[in-house]
Order: structure tokens, then sequence, then C-alpha cells
């Protein structure tokens, strides 16, 4: 391990043995619960939310609680961050904290915190990148199949910022990727982390939806619109056309007759949308064992990039 502060943009940014050993150092966080209660006693973790969460805001609070140590939760629209420089305030946050795990709107912002930041930065989602999502959802594969190595995952939806960290988390942990993604905007990409899983031989691009859902173990949906547009009037126009593009995409049971795929969401859930409802409780369903894992996944990062500093 280098001496150099680590921060988690994106899996793309870390060593392949890295990933690999986070991820299991996650399987072993969640399985011996009891070893690592103490781990993060006396430091705490500050999240800063520039957009609404459950998941993320919950699982790291919780985490660091079950690690022993504590969470601030920052609601951006109420913290000087309003007021002045993403640098000033970081540099601030980094003399208080252990860490600072950030959901902001622009990678461009989140690239100027990490900048500023004396102490770990942990992505928590920007318009880029999930990583912390990836590896939960990396976890819920290697627990579900005893490896994540050779398991056959099928993306449906919008080439978005959870597609970009399942292609770049895909290449070191050996999964095949195959992606159904109409909506391609190129500025959505990360042509970089895309071209490494093609060389790789581990990426597929397709638009025969029937075909990727048959022969999938898992198949894998997600908003058809940013989380954050979702329910704003001035996007109604852009919803209507993604949903009438991916109607013929829905996860449904129609779509799923044949195949014995696991079915993958990483909410919040639009059922009617992305998903019909049946399939969110439905037996081959495994969305809420993804939820769960952000918890463990989110620890072992935790604990991954605060090691380096003790
Ligand atoms: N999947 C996910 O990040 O959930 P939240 O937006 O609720 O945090």
């Amino acid at each position: 391990m280098s001496d150099a502060l680590e921060h988690l943009i994106d899996w793309r940014y870390w060593r392949d043995g890295d990933v690999v050993r986070v991820l299991d150092l996650a399987r072993r966080v969640k399985h011996r619960r009891g070893a690592y209660q103490g781990h993060m006693q006396g430091h705490s973790l500050v999240m800063l939310f520039q957009k609404t969460s459950t998941r993320t805001r919950v699982s790291f609070e919780a985490g660091m609680t079950e690690l022993g140590g504590h969470a601030i939760n920052l609601d951006w629209r109420a913290t000087n961050f309003t007021l002045t420089k993403i640098s000033y305030e970081t540099r601030y946050l980094s003399r208080n904290a252990a860490l600072i795990m950030a959901r902001l709107k622009s990678n461009e912002a989140l690239l100027e915190m990490v900048e500023a930041a004396t102490v770990p930065v942990i992505n928590g989602c920007c318009n880029l990148y999930h990583p912390c999502q990836a590896l939960a959802d990396m976890l819920t594969i290697a627990e579900d199949r005893g490896t994540t190595r050779g398991a056959k995952l099928t993306y449906i939806g919008a080439y978005n910022n959870v597609v970009n960290s399942l292609v770049s988390i895909s290449a070191p942990l050996g999964v095949h990727l195959t992606l159904v993604c109409p909506i391609r905007e190129q500025a959505a990409i990360d042509e970089s982390s895309r071209q490494r899983l093609l060389q790789l031989g581990q990426l597929s691009e397709t638009l025969d939806v029937k075909a990727a859902a048959a022969s999938a173990d898992y198949v894998y949906t997600d908003t058809w619109l940013d989380m954050e547009f979702f329910g704003d009037p001035a996007f109604a126009d852009e919803k209507q056309r993604r949903t009438a593009l991916m109607a013929p995409y829905q996860i449904n049971a129609q779509l799923m007759a044949g195949s014995n795929a696991k079915i993958m969401h990483d909410m919040p859930i639009h059922p009617g949308y992305e998903i019909a409802e049946e399939l969110v409780e439905c037996d081959a369903s495994i969305i809420y064992d993804q939820a769960e894992n952000r918890l463990d996944a989110q620890k072992a990062i935790i604990l991954h990039l605060h090691r380096k500093l003790i």
C-alpha cells in the first residue's frame, strides 16, 4: 500500500488488487460483525448531501455506529457551502473529521473537494459514478454464487453513473457485463472504463433485451431519469420521451419468462417504469439484499481508507 492519501471517486482509480481486497474485507466485515466494532472509535465521518438519499444516509450512519465511530449529517442547503468555495469548507471539515462522504451533483465539484481535503473523501454518488452502490452489488453477487468471477450481469436501462461504476468494478472482479442501454449520452459515459472492459472481453452491448435477459445470471435495472429530475416539472417532457423509448425495456414477467436470472435494482424504485411492481418482491428478487449490503460494503471502504492513516 502507498502512504499517499487515497479517496474513492470511482473504482477506476483504484489498483485492481485493492478492489479485490476491499470486496474480501466487506465479506469478512459482514460475517464477523463483532470483530470490527471498535475500529472507528473516537473518529467522525462527515456526510454531506447536495441531493436526497435514503440508503446512503442510513447505511453510512449505521455503519459508523457499528464501527464505534460517529457520523455527522450535513444537508448542503443548511451549510455555508452555499456561500463560499468548496475548497475552504472542505479544508475546515478535514480538521474535524477522519473521513468525508459527499453526495454532490457534479463530479467536478467532488474533484474540487478531493483536491482540498486532507482526509479521505468517499463519493456518495455524483453525476458520473456511484462506487458505493457498485461494491454493494458485487458483494451481493459474491454472496449469492460464492464469487463474482464469471458472473453474467445484464444491465437494462439508461447508461448512467451506476453503469460507469459497474463497468469499472467489473474489470478487477471478473464479471461479464452486458449492457442494454437505448439511452446513451456521450457526456454520461466513462469511455476509458468502457474501453478497458471491452478490451478484457468482459463487456457486451446489445439492444436484444430478451436474449440479454435469458442468458444472464443477474438482470439489473435503474431509474430511466436521474432521481434528481424524476419529479421535476421542468423535466416532464424528457421524462415522457424516455418513458416512451424505454417502455419495451421494462423488467417484467414477460421479459423474464424463460430466464433464471435474479433481479437487481439499486433503489429508489419507480414501479411501473423501469420495473413492474410484481417483480420487486418476487422470489428471484435480491433487491433488498443489495440495499442491505450498502452497510457492509461501506464499512469496508471506511476501514480500508482509514487504515492507511493509522
Ligand atoms: N441507491 C442509493 O444510492 O439510494 P439512496 O439514493 O436512497 O441513497
